[in-house]
């Protein structure tokens, strides 16, 4: 077995940690009929995160946590594939499969090395999974080689300039001062977690996904609509109303 990665090794011991503040948000979402996307929750219909035709398509979730979107996949006729870095993560979603009675394969792994062929998959998809926790130098080649020519690739993480504006000390919303500089971001570490984290630039994520094989074909900056809540702390909705604190990318395999 090849050796993993630092950060994937300090990535697994955070997830298999936290995958217990995970399990309600994991079993409100697999009980959902239309998608929700985010900390917002921002229901599908608003924001276009899917690609319609997803009958006979063959898609992979990188990082899919408690694999709620796969379940989503899944029930809108694709063969799904969830890989995660946590085995903790994995044993909730196998419950959800049962509880659900949907079953697809769930492989415990890094989304910067997968155990598939080349060309294997129409869609991979992210959901501050592999496209927040790894890193893109890694995962962004390795989803282009998954994909067959026309594949889509689609991932949903904090905004940029978000992460410019949240303050290091944890539980503290972002405010509207630039706090560190754009320049240079890459990994991530926040002072006393454990995690590591890789935030990139519009530049940057653009040059990667051509680099790599991609079109890019949108990038959506996620409003949430008035009245919305959510349970992290890091953002007011007063913020996320007035600056995108969530942004989705679509890019298509050349
Ligand atoms: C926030 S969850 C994403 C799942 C879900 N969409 C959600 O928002 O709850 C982050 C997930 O990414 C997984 N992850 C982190 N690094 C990974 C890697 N290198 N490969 C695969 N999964 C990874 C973690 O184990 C965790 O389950």
């Amino acid at each position: 077995m090849t050796e993993l990665p630092e950060h994937v090794l300090r990535n697994r011991a955070v997830w298999d940690d936290r995958a217990k503040e995970y399990v309600a948000s994991g079993e409100r979402r697999w009980a959902r009929d239309e998608p929700v996307w985010g900390i917002w929750s921002v229901p599908e219909s608003q924001v276009g995160v899917l690609p319609g035709d997803l009958a006979g398509a063959d898609a992979i979730e990188l990082g899919c946590g408690t694999a709620y979107i796969s379940a989503w996949l899944a029930r809108r006729g694709a063969r799904v594939v969830g890989i995660d870095n946590s085995e903790a993560q994995l044993a909730t979603a196998r419950r959800l499969q049962s509880d659900h009675g949907l079953d697809f394969p769930l492989l415990h792994g890094n989304a910067e090395t997968v155990p598939y062929p080349d060309a294997s998959f129409d869609l991979a998809i992210s959901e501050y999974g592999a496209c927040l926790w790894a890193d893109p130098a890694r995962w962004v080649p390795e989803a282009a080689r998954l994909l067959r020519p026309g594949g889509r690739l689609v991932f949903l993480t904090n905004a940029f300039l978000l992460t410019l504006c949240v303050p290091d000390e944890d539980g503290v919303a972002a405010g509207d001062r630039l706090l560190r500089p754009a320049f240079g971001l890459y990994r991530v570490e926040w002072p006393g977690d454990p995690g590591v984290e890789f935030h990139l630039s519009h530049g940057d994520w653009i040059r990667l996904l051509r680099g790599s094989g991609f079109e890019l074909e949108d990038l959506i900056e996620v409003r949430p609509p008035a009245g919305a809540t959510t349970r992290y702390p890091y953002v007011t909705l007063e913020w996320a109303r007035r600056w995108p604190c969530e942004e989705v990318w679509k890019a298509r395999k050349r």
